[in-house]
């Protein structure tokens, strides 16, 4: 079936014109303010954390990002940038791959912890978005790198995919310890929750007809916490009160959205972002992401400390799996997971 192979099939087929199934209802096409607002998304420098002098002023800063917009650039978090741009050029040569090898992988039953897709969830999707995926464990244990793609020779090799991981955790556990901080619990308090990662490499190839679709419709994320890398492509738009700011690509920078699962521990202090991707006419787009989430059985409830009589808990408590359960049984619709819990 055409629709199973991908939009990076479909685009080297020699498409003009993009299929029909693919054309978004003009109220959710990005079509809104041009150019957007950008620029404004913030920016924070991650090498203060390290001396105790500076710390108290980027905990700050990380939590007023979380209040104010659910996300945030971190600029100097550690990991080297050829680090960063080696990761990039793998993802590129796992969807330069023939499409039989990527078709092995193949799935769209999304709880599978290795596959290969499209769109979100084809299953559940009458419109499809503009998106190839590559997803698997994040783990570098044994167990999870043997499930890993075998091709293209950049993957076999296990290098560059573990020292990206490798790089990112160390990255992720000081940044747990600072939103724990801000959220004044213990240091180690969402270490301990959020101790799994699941990988991805998102691919959206050049699209004929980019003002008629999205590479990702309009949502929150089900994890914890998402760091994101993007390449030099714009297309990453985050809402922010009723308006969709575009985060602007750096290449020495993670993206760090709020996830559900926090908004949650936080009462709602820190909010899960609203984001969208918007494709390209010329240009392939890569992003790398990073869901920090906890294990299956975890019960995520409001963090008690953060509950009073003027902070009522505003969500019920959720086990893990049945939250992702619910989160991928549907198509991307903005926060009605997180809602639906409320
Ligand atoms: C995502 O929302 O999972 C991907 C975002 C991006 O490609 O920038
Ligand atoms: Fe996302």
């Amino acid at each position: 079936q055409i629709k199973m192979k991908g939009v990076k099939a479909l685009v080297d087929s020699g498409i003009t014109q993009i299929p029909d199934f693919y054309i978004k209802p003009v109220e959710d096409r990005a079509l809104e303010e041009r150019p957007l607002v950008d620029d404004q998304v913030p920016v924070i420098d991650f090498s203060g954390i390290y001396d105790p002098v500076s710390r108290s002023r980027v905990v700050k800063a990380i939590g007023d990002a979380c209040k104010e917009w659910g996300v945030f650039q971190v600029i100097n978090h550690g990991v080297p940038k050829h680090v960063l741009q080696d990761m990039i050029e793998v993802g590129h040569e796992f969807f330069n791959l023939p499409l039989e090898d990527k078709m092995s992988y193949y799935s769209d039953d999304l709880s599978q912890p290795v596959r290969f897709g499209t769109s979100y969830n084809p299953a559940k999707e009458t419109i499809l978005e503009w998106r190839d995926v590559l997803r698997h464990p994040g783990s570098i244990s044994p167990e999870a790198v043997q499930l890993w793609p075998e091709k293209p020779e950049s993957y076999r090799s296990r290098e560059n995919t573990t020292n990206y991981l490798k790089g990112a955790k160390v990255f992720a556990e000081t940044l747990f310890a600072a939103l724990s901080e801000s959220l004044g619990v213990q240091s180690d308090y969402l270490q301990n929750i959020l101790t799994e990662m699941m990988f991805g490499i998102n691919y959206y190839p050049y699209c004929p007809n980019p003002d008629l679709t999205l590479g990702l419709s309009a949502h929150s994320d089900a994890s914890g916490i998402t760091i994101l890398l993007q390449d030099q492509i714009a297309g990453l738009q985050v809402l922010r009160e009723g308006r969709w700011y575009l985060v602007q690509p750096r290449s020495d920078a993670f993206v760090i959205n709020v996830g559900d699962q926090l908004e949650i521990l936080s009462n709602g202090r820190f909010k899960s972002v609203e984001h969208r991707v918007t494709v390209n006419k010329e240009k392939t787009r890569i992003s790398i992401g990073i869901l920090c989430v906890p294990l299956g059985d975890t019960r995520i409830a409001p963090i008690s400390g953060l509950i009073d009589e003027s902070h009522p808990p505003m969500y019920r408590e959720v086990i893990f799996k049945e939250y992702l359960g619910h989160y991928f049984s549907k198509q991307h619709n903005r926060k009605s997971s997180i809602d639906s819990v409320r």
